[in-house]
């Protein structure tokens, strides 16, 4: 056995003490309602958010779902250019880095690694023995969860893109084919600030960044930079507390900010807008 073999069966996952057998527990509480009805809904919004993101342009066409100054959050910042091949959606280009960062999350483990893997199902719920065969993060493919913190600098980039959107969403800047260049307060304008204010607590919540912020400090009082670093780490804390709760409500805000720009691009619904100004 070579040695790097050796290292990695050392590092397998141990036994735990959650009783023996899948779903075995001595919980009297309804556990499994959660990883259900996680599964259910992470499953609709990321199947969706995929298709639509990378699959509906090249398939449906247009590229882009984008009407009257609204522009869908799976395409912001939008990279495209004259001879884009056809079958490369430009929500491709950008779509890695919230997919890898969300895929990364360390909520987001915890959560598909019960309803997707069982592994566990549920706190001192017993899960199937295979799953005590696997080197946890130490090797491929899990170790790339270690690439999260990365994946969050990269995050604030189309997070940037997406409060410029604000500036056209509400014909603060309009749009250069915008009808009607008034004021305006619409409803997809509220649906994207409502997603972007979302987004943007889902990532000051992350906690990658919480650590960035506050840890390897042994002395939070002794410098003048520490004790900002310190508030700014209390602050950030209070947010990560409820990093489950943006979690999920941006994951919805964000597939129905889609949904919205895309039925305005087909024609379906009307944007409702209150205009102001000359
Ligand atoms: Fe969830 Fe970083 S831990 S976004």
């Amino acid at each position: 056995m070579t040695v790097q073999a050796a290292v990695l069966r050392a590092l397998r996952k141990p036994a735990g003490t959650a009783r023996q057998g899948f779903g075995t527990t001595s919980r009297r509480d309804n556990w499994i309602v959660y990883p259900v009805v996680q599964a259910v809904v992470f499953t609709i919004c990321a199947s969706y958010l995929t298709f639509s993101g990378i699959f509906w342009g090249p398939i449906f066409g247009p590229q882009v779902a984008h009407a009257d100054g609204y522009l869908s959050p799976l395409f912001s910042p939008l990279i495209a250019w004259k001879d884009m091949p056809t079958w490369l959606s430009p929500g491709l280009l950008i779509l890695w880095i919230p997919i890898g960062f969300r895929a990364t999350c360390y909520y987001y483990r915890k959560a598909y690694y019960r309803f997707y893997f069982a592994d566990p199902p549920g706190c001192a719920v017993g899960e199937p023995r295979v799953h005590r065969r696997f080197a946890l993060e130490n090797a491929l493919p899990f170790i790339l969860q270690n690439l999260h913190r990365y994946l969050l600098y990269l995050a604030f980039i189309p997070l940037f893109f997406l409060w410029l959107d604000i500036l056209p969403a509400f014909n603060i800047v309009p749009a250069a084919d915008a009808v009607d260049q008034r004021f305006r307060v619409g409803v997809g304008g509220v649906v994207l600030l409502v997603n972007v204010i979302l987004l943007t607590g889902y990532s000051l919540s992350c906690h990658s960044l919480r650590h960035l912020v506050g840890g390897r400090i042994d002395c939070f009082s002794c410098t003048q930079a520490r004790r900002v670093r310190y508030t700014l780490w209390q602050r950030l804390s209070d947010l990560n507390r409820n990093h489950m709760w943006w979690a999920w409500s941006s994951l919805i805000t964000v597939t129905l900010a889609d949904v919205y720009v895309r039925l305005l691009d087909a024609g379906v619904v009307t944007d409702q807008a209150l205009r102001f100004g000359q």
